[in-house]
């Protein structure tokens, strides 16, 4: 297993996005997410999570790192990684004991099927509305067994993290080849907590590779009312990955939750009543 990193102080999550490339459906940037998201803290507080379930579906699974380590570290019950880019499951699929599956919970419906559902990486960021917010947690909750829980994080707006995403903070690292990419991201807005920004790419191209992103920065009082709105009921949170408890400074808001109610089997057709 890779050992721990540093915090993080580039987004993870490129999020949304406006112009190609697309980094999760271009398979040579997929290909360098591993190299530029290594295994960290956020890892180990997952794997943790996941090992501990039987069944377990990661939502926006990307290159299915956590799933793998989970196989890697004696997970015999059922791993389902989910995610829309081609891109990330290309570099997913080299694993197959684990199940990839390419969609979102609204175009892969599952039904009472996990012990545990995982959206890591602050995926949670990349829906940009409540309405897409409460989308997920209905496919989440109709994912999940009656005692099942969902995890997940969101950077804590307070900290403003996104201050740190600027030119200077530049990362470079060497791709499969061996050959240098350098990674800056720069902040063009910040609007009712939807930060927009780009990430570039100078490496071995002609020209430098450009993607554009947005992602939301949602306060957890608000993010709880949503939790609250969509039937689900906060059992843990945490502002570090060492579980240290949540504060309004906290850099994330990492929280452990389950429907209050779990939802009602889906009622058989007429002919098998
Ligand atoms: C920042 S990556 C996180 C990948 C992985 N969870 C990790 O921690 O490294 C975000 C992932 O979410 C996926 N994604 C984008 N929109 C999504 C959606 N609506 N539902 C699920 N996943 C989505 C992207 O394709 C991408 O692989």
């Amino acid at each position: 297993m890779r050992g721990d990193k540093t915090p993080r102080t580039r987004p993870r999550c490129f999020g949304t996005l406006r112009h190609m490339p697309d980094p999760y459906e271009d398979e040579e940037l997929a290909a360098l997410y591993d190299t530029i998201n290594g295994w960290d803290a956020s890892d180990d507080f997952y794997l943790r999570l996941v090992l501990s379930a039987n069944s377990v579906l990661d939502v926006g699974c990307g290159t299915g790192t956590l799933l793998k380590a989970a196989r890697d570290n004696g997970h015999t019950g059922r791993l389902c990684g989910l995610d829309p880019a081609d891109g990330m499951l290309a570099q997913a699929r080299d694993r197959p004991d684990v199940e990839w599956v390419r969609g979102t919970l609204g175009t892969v419906p599952f039904a009472g099927e996990f012990d545990l559902v995982v959206m890591t990486g602050h995926a949670f960021q990349i829906l940009l509305t409540d309405d897409e917010a409460r989308a997920l947690l209905d496919g989440v909750r109709q994912a999940l067994t009656p005692t099942g829980r969902f995890a997940f994080e969101t950077r804590n707006p307070a900290v403003r993290g996104w201050e740190r995403w600027n030119p200077a903070d530049a990362s470079e690292i060497t791709d499969a080849a061996g050959r240098t990419v350098v990674v800056t991201h720069e902040v063009e807005s910040v609007v009712d907590g939807v930060v927009r920004f780009s990430e570039t790419y100078s490496g071995p191209w002609e020209q430098p590779r450009v993607t554009w992103a947005s992602l939301r920065f949602l306060p957890a009082p608000e993010l709880d009312e949503l939790l609250g709105d969509r039937g689900f009921v906060v059992t843990e949170r945490y502002g570090w990955w060492d579980r240290t408890p949540f504060t309004e400074n906290s850099r994330e808001v990492i929280t452990i939750t389950h429907p209050l109610v779990p939802s009602l089997p889906a009622v058989p057709p007429a002919d098998a009543r």
